[in-house]
């Protein structure tokens, strides 16, 4: 009997079954690596073509005629909050609302408190206004001079479809609460069928939740948390600055410019976000069909008071007494609870 081992290792002929069955799998391991392993790499290298687009101005909200292309929204709020929004007549009894040429101003009511008449027992006086435009995309650049903050304050300034939530999406621009020390947030909202799990992204803020589908965690979205100085009392110390949004089918994207720190092209009214560098918060389509999840969005600007988010993590963010009594009987606590404005720009890719 001829033993094997010493037949030329590398002839086939010689080979045995069992070193067929080997060689087939290291084929078949070569295989996947040369096949598969470049498919998984592309697809988690996956990213939309941000290409840039030629923007032209289509409305601009600034002035003293800053409101008037906004609804007030009155009624029960939607988010639970601690607060009775105003039509705009008592916006403008009570100074909450308030416009000159080179600023707009939307506060929280410091008149009323414990023994006036009304008081604040059960709910401070605070706005909701709410474009009466409805976008379907855009390049939307805020000039945000000083953010609300303080104990029991939830602002934001977001879109959505209030009618048709969350079928028709939302997002928010700008959104903190109480202290504001943590950030601003930015978040979106959606029905089923939107991520940004284990999607490539490229932006500076960092990934709080990655489901944007309203049904999970607690309807929180999935959020992008920027610097500390993002939002909040140190955002307001040097004027705040431009916050853009660009929405389009490839992706939703979000930037925030120091005011010595404002691009050119912003400046002169001729914004190309592709000139800009990386977002703070980028939210992709690779696995969220953009067009489909976000229409007919209102610019939306407010401050809710406790409510399910300010409310909720309130004593968490180092505040006395519980929300609702500390709203209704410190009318001086709101002193910084506002908004102030230079213009909205929205563009519209030509
Ligand atoms: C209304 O508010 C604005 C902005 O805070 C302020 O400049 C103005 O003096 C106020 N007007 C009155 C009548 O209080
Ligand atoms: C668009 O949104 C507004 C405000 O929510 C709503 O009144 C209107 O019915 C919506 N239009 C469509 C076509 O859904
Ligand atoms: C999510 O939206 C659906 C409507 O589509 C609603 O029934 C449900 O209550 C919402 N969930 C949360 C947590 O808001
Ligand atoms: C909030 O605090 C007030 C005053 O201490 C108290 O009367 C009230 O019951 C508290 N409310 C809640 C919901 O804890």
């Amino acid at each position: 009997m001829v033993y094997a081992g010493s037949e030329p290792w590398w002839k086939p002929k010689y080979w045995r079954k069992r070193t067929w069955a080997i060689v087939g799998v290291i084929v078949a391991v070569i295989i996947v690596i040369v096949v598969v392993v470049p498919v998984k790499v592309a697809e988690a290298n996956r990213y939309p073509n941000y290409s840039k687009l030629n923007y032209a101005l289509a409305d601009e909200y600034s002035g003293t005629t800053f409101f008037d292309n906004f609804d007030y929204f009155i009624g029960y709020d939607p988010a639970q909050g601690f607060v009775h929004y105003v039509p705009k007549e008592q916006a403008a009894q009570l100074n909450l609302t308030y416009a000159s040429e080179s600023t707009a101003v939307l506060k929280v009511d410091t008149s009323v408190g414990p023994g006036s008449e009304p008081d604040a027992s059960t709910g401070r006086f605070s706005v909701r206004v709410e474009s009466k435009r409805q976008y379907e995309s855009g390049l939307f650049i805020f000039d945000v001079k000083h953010t609300p903050f303080g104990c029991g304050t939830w602002p934001a300034l977001w879109l959505t479809d209030q009618n048709n939530w969350p079928d028709n999406g939302e997002i928010d621009v700008m959104e903190a609460v109480n202290q504001a020390t943590d950030g601003n947030q930015m978040t979106l909202h959606t029905t089923k069928g939107c991520t940004v799990s284990g999607v490539k992204r490229k932006m500076t803020g960092s990934t709080l939740k990655t489901n944007c589908y309203n049904g999970t965690d607690d309807n929180a979205g999935c959020g992008v948390g920027g610097p500390s100085d993002s939002f909040g009392e140190s955002y307001n110390d040097v004027q705040g600055g431009i916050v853009a949004m660009e929405w389009r089918d490839q992706g939703i994207r979000m930037w925030q410019f120091g005011r010595d720190a404002v691009p050119a092209d912003i400046t002169a009214k001729q914004p190309d976000p592709s000139s800009w560098g990386e977002a703070a918060a980028d939210f992709p389509n690779t696995d969220c069909n953009v067009a489909s999840h976000f229409r007919n969005q209102s610019i939306i600007a407010n401050i809710d008071l406790c409510g399910q988010y300010a409310g909720g993590v309130y004593a968490q963010s180092g505040c006395p007494s519980n929300c609702t009594d500390y709203v209704a009987n410190n009318p001086s606590a709101f002193e910084n609870a506002f908004w102030e404005f230079g213009a909205f720009e929205i563009y519209q890719a030509k």
